[in-house]
């Protein structure tokens, strides 16, 4: 499993907006983070520095012994196959099925087209894929397609085909923020199961106060950029995060930076 270390990770939009300011941070393998913060702290901008989707202003992230921060795009694809992402709005293929989006979580694997299609996938990927769903509760829904599925549904497809690329390591955006309460704690449930079992390093981005108390190990609070909050989930108190999201979020500027 793969440790995860942040040092002095900055980012500055081409707008100036400072989004990120000198976060650092270290998860151990098999570590479940929650990141907590109002709308416009910097969380989806942490993830996606994380795994070079977007470049840091200065700073680095250290992916197992992999710098992220310095490799080229092409030794980037081979470190993110490593790392299984979840997000918000589910990210699957909407005309193809529930089954057909699973096996896309072995394309980083794939050794030609074949892989693409599910009559030429080879079998033991396809019983991999049929696994995983079922995983997710969803065995009997594998051939419908997913704009059809509801929400939580569509979120537990897109958490078999995380599963299905077999990760190290899962970043996760929200995942629960499109579902009704009910169909959120599911999907938190599975997730969270899964992660436990598997020992994975999860990153866990989420607005829910009282989820984070459940699923995180750690909680690490963001206000404008920095971090403000970085506890076990032992030692937080719900006034402290109350706290934490009664802090305005104001847009830092990058002449705060430049001030230094
Ligand atoms: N591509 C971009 N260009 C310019 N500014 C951006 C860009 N993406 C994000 N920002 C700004 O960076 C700051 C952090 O945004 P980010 O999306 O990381 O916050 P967040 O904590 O994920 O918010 P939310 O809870 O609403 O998802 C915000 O001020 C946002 O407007
Ligand atoms: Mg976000």
């Amino acid at each position: 499993m793969l440790s995860l270390q942040v040092n002095q990770l900055t980012k500055v939009y081409s707008n100036h907006t400072l989004a990120l300011n000198q976060i650092s941070f270290k998860a151990k393998p098999g570590e479940s983070v929650v990141i907590l913060g109002a709308n416009g702290s910097g969380k989806s901008t942490l993830l996606r520095c994380l795994v070079g989707l977007e470049k840091p202003t200065s700073g680095q992230v250290f992916l197992g012994n992999w710098e992220v921060t310095a490799l080229p795009n092409a030794r980037l694809r081979t470190v993110r196959r490593r790392v299984g992402m979840v997000f918000q709005h589910f990210n699957l293929v909407k005309n193809l099925s529930a089954f057909h989006n699973v096996l896309q979580g072995a394309l980083g694997r794939s050794r030609g087209p074949w892989y693409w299609f599910p009559a030429t996938a080879p079998a033991v990927e396809r019983q991999r894929a049929m696994d995983c769903l079922a995983q997710v509760h969803l065995a009997d829904l594998a051939t419908q397609r997913v704009d059809t599925l509801s929400g939580g549904q569509q979120q537990r497809v897109a958490i078999a085909r995380m599963l299905m690329q077999n990760p190290d390591i899962v970043l996760v955006d929200e995942p629960v923020a499109s579902l009704d309460p009910k169909a959120g704690r599911e999907v938190m449930d599975l997730l969270y199961t899964i992660v436990r079992e598997q020992g994975l390093t999860m990153i866990c981005n989420l607005h829910q106060l009282d989820l984070a108390m459940t699923y995180a190990d750690r909680i690490i609070g963001l206000s404008s950029g920095q971090i403000v909050l970085d506890q076990p989930v032992t030692n937080v108190n719900s006034d402290a995060l109350d706290w934490l999201y009664q802090r305005s979020a104001p847009k830092v500027q990058s002449e705060v930076i430049a001030r230094r």
